[in-house]
């Protein structure tokens, strides 16, 4: 890996998905840009509608990510109608990679998703 790149482990129910990363990208884009089979993952391609990239962070992450770029309002309404949430969730189109982030990463990727946009 160069300095530029990361590396980021989904970590799910159904085993640990890897996909390379740049400086900057989302969690959603590395998602898309390895092709990782996530199922529904990302339903709204990141115009934070859906809630379906919901993930886990580390706490030490969590808290970088926090400090940097927060969740605006209309990410903690999305959270708060996703399944599972958890102190360190976030959604994974707004969680870019930044340079103070580890080479490796992992975030772990709630079972059972919801797509905001399907509620009444
Ligand atoms: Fe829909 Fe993140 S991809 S809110």
């Amino acid at each position: 890996l160069q300095n530029e790149q990361r590396q980021v482990k989904f970590v799910t129910t159904n085993g640990v998905h890897i996909g390379k990363a740049n400086l900057g990208d989302s969690l959603l884009d590395v998602v898309v840009n390895n092709d990782l089979p996530l199922d529904g993952f990302g339903a709204c391609e990141g115009t934070l509608a859906c809630c379906t990239c919901h993930v886990v962070l580390s706490p030490d992450h969590f808290a970088r990510v926090d400090k940097v770029n927060p969740a605006c309002e209309e990410e903690m309404d999305l959270l708060d109608l996703a399944p599972a949430l958890s102190d360190e969730s976030r959604l994974g189109c707004q969680i870019k990679l930044d340079k103070s982030d580890p080479f490796v990463l992992e975030v772990t990727v709630p079972e059972v998703t919801r797509d905001a946009r399907t509620l009444d």
